[in-house]
């Protein structure tokens, strides 16, 4: 891959956009590139992701412009169901993904950050959807995805005066979780950069999530994504389907029988995800 790293650590895997030179714009490529990696991805062992950008500066700087710009009206819809294809992807993965946000996070970058489960980003990061300005509307998502995430009044704003925010902002708004800064010490040094202080606290996340039931989370995650889409009634049906689905296993016996044991330093067993 010329665009896309992959990189597995015990259960939790990283995956880098890496076109640092145009800040990791999003063109064909790098969209064909993300797909082929998550579709790599060993459902068996990782059980968590951590979506991030090459370099210190960007997470991912949008959509490529330069590649948009001659396209005509019926490539611009293919380019369109080409990222959302992915981003769909991104959202209905069976494990979770948490965006670290390094950086401009803006038009797709913004978007793609909103696909994932979890943002968590560096005190440097920047959000917007500046499409309006380029004389187009958000195309990968970004009308639907940040009016449900934050609330359509905040989403209208951002996207009609292509306004961007800063990370405190966006934390603000609800549109990210947290926010991480660089390590300094008494003298003012800088200890840790913002991206390693944002990459630990990233996997320190996964780490968490890793370290719980799979099935478990995989039924959360999907009992929140298709419950959201329908009304109440409906939703709580999909939860009961999710909830029975985690009994009988492995992990359900353990881990309430650890607690019927009343022994907390037991561990949930990690075993590969096809054995159980
Ligand atoms: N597409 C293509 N190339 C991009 C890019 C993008 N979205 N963003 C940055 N780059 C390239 C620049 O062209 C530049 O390349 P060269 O060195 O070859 O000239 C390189 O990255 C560095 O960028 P800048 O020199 O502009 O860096 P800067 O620090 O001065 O500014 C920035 C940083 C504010 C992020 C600025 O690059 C910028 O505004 N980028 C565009 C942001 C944007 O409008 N994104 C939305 C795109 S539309 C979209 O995403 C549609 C959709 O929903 C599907």
């Amino acid at each position: 891959m010329e665009f896309v790293l992959y990189e597995q650590k015990g259960a939790v895997g990283i995956i880098t956009i890496n076109r640092e030179k145009a800040l990791n714009a999003l063109n064909s490529q790098v969209l064909e590139e993300l797909e082929k990696t998550f579709d790599a991805v060993d459902l068996d062992n990782v059980r968590c992701l951590i979506l991030t950008g090459a370099g210190e500066k960007s997470f991912v700087a949008g959509a490529d412009i330069g590649e948009m710009s001659t396209l005509t009206k019926k490539e611009a819809e293919a380019f369109g169901k080409k990222g959302n294809d992915v981003f769909r992807k991104i959202e209905t993965f069976p494990i979770p993904v948490i965006a670290a946000v390094n950086g401009f996070a803006l038009g797709g970058g913004c978007e793609i950050s909103m696909s994932c489960d979890i943002r968590i980003c560096s005190d440097n990061a920047v959000f917007g959807q500046p499409e309006v300005g380029l004389g187009i509307t958000p195309g990968f998502g970004g009308t639907q995805r940040l009016a449900r995430l934050v609330s359509p009044g905040m989403a209208k704003q951002l996207i009609y005066t292509a306004r961007n925010i800063k990370a405190a902002e966006a934390y603000r708004i609800g549109l990210v979780n947290q926010v991480v800064s660089a390590e300094v010490n008494e003298a003012g040094e800088v200890t840790v950069s913002a991206k390693d202080a944002l990459m630990a606290a990233a996997e320190k996340m996964a780490a968490g999530i890793a370290a719980q039931a799979p099935i478990a989370v995989r039924n959360s995650k999907k009992a929140i994504n298709d419950g959201l889409q329908v009304d109440m009634d409906k939703a709580i049906v999909i939860e009961e389907k999710l909830f029975g689905d985690c009994f009988e296993t492995e992990d359900q016996q353990a881990g309430m029988g650890n607690f019927l044991e009343k022994d907390k330093e037991k561990k949930l067993k990690v075993v590969p995800f096809k054995n159980r």
